[in-house]
């Protein structure tokens, strides 16, 4: 079975994923009319987090972000290099409003700091682009002791969300388009075309890549996490549908970045041809951010402006929507109380009374 599915996914890549496949679909009318109607809405007034921001598609992200208005926290884990990817952001896009947010992902502590700076800060938040990724080729601990990359693409990247989400549910403002306007803040997850090659796994020891720990396999880590993304995605979009806030998945296609180059530098040599640039690939995360809530669908997975099938034909990997929701309790059964999410003022239509998975699953009410 695994075989077939990754013969499925070099085949569905190909045709998909490629710098090829992006520019096909760019000189269509329908998408030149987007990029007139929706890629130029500005977000003037809006907040934005995305992580990962320092390198590659994050940062992609970040320079059309503050190019748009937007309020820009970048979240990133080294200082030195942080602050020189702020510094480049505010250059190029002339916006000072461009703020560094020192913080490893991988750690729950370092999350919940995050969180209660903003809790402390009181300031609304529009999007969340969760971004950061790793892929590793040794099993390697993170500060709480979980595989790293569980914990950075999943454990830390829901801590982080679910945490933040009573901010994300006030900043459900009226009128206007893209992020913020009338019932749409947004959370965007960037998985990958990876997740095809893996079935959802939800319980322990696989739940967490335990079972990796003799015998490590980074790639089969990296593409279960990316798995488990789409579904978490889905699962808070089910959950999170009153509240207003619109929950996304998305695969950036097959694009160069260091990222690639370091990690998968066979694969990225022998596909060099089709890989896209790093714009191309944060073209859709751009799309899930400007794009009107009422045209896009809650947790789907995007590829180029569109959902996608979430399994490839004859796969094995489908399951049913109780095992995205079983997925979301137990890594928040891990997240536990060491992150609380933001206590909001008790204000109507906080959102803190709709947290779900943080306020609930983590079990640490809101006010
Ligand atoms: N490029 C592609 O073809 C492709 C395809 C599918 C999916 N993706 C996804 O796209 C996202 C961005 O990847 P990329 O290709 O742009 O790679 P990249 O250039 O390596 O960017 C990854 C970013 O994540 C940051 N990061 C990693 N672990 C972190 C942590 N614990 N805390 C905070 N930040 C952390 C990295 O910071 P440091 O500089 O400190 O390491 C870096 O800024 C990833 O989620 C990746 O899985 C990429």
């Amino acid at each position: 079975m695994g075989l077939l599915r990754n013969f499925s996914f070099m085949i569905f890549g190909k045709g998909n994923f490629s710098r090829q496949a992006f520019a096909k679909l760019a000189a269509k009318d329908e998408w030149k009319q987007t990029n007139d109607t929706v890629m130029t809405r500005d977000l003037k007034g809006k907040v934005a987090l995305v992580t990962g921001a320092n390198s590659g598609i994050g940062l992609e992200v970040c320079k059309e972000l503050a190019k748009k208005g937007a309020s820009l926290y970048m979240v990133c884990r080294d200082k030195g290099r942080g602050q020189a990817a702020v510094d480049r952001v505010r250059t190029d896009s002339g916006n000072e409003d461009v703020h560094l947010q020192l913080c490893d992902v991988s750690s729950l502590a370092s999350v919940s700091a995050l969180v209660r700076e903003w809790e402390a800060a009181g300031r609304p938040l529009h999007l969340l682009v969760n971004n950061a990724g790793v892929l590793l080729h040794e099993y390697t601990p993170s500060p709480d002791g979980f595989e790293t990359s569980f914990a950075t693409h999943c454990l830390g990247a829901l801590a982080l969300t679910a945490g933040l989400q009573p901010l994300l549910a006030r900043g459900v403002a009226a009128g206007g388009a893209g992020a913020g306007a009338a019932g749409s803040s947004r959370v965007v997850w960037v998985s990958s075309g990876g997740m095809y090659t893996q079935p959802l796994c939800s319980t322990d020891p696989r739940l967490t890549n335990k079972d990796l720990e003799r015998k490590y396999d980074g790639m089969a880590a990296y593409s279960r996490d990316k798995r488990r993304q789409v579904a978490l995605a889905e699962a808070l979009a089910r959950k999170w549908t009153s509240s207003g806030v619109g929950v996304y998945s998305m695969h950036p296609g097959w694009a160069t970045t260091e990222g690639v180059q370091k990690s998968i530098p066979g694969f990225y040599n022998l596909f060099k041809d089709a890989f896209r640039d790093a714009a191309e690939g944060a073209d859709t995360i751009l799309y899930l951010a400007l794009q009107d809530s009422s045209k896009l669908e809650r947790g789907a997975f995007y590829l180029d402006r569109t959902p996608q099938p979430k399994h490839l034909t004859l796969a094995g990997t489908s399951y049913p929507p109780e095992e995205a929701d079983r997925l979301l309790e137990s890594v928040m059964g891990l997240v536990g109380d060491r992150v609380p999410p933001v206590r909001t003022q008790g204000a109507a239509g906080t959102g803190a009374e709709t947290a779900g998975a943080g306020a609930e699953a983590a079990g640490a009410g809101s006010s």
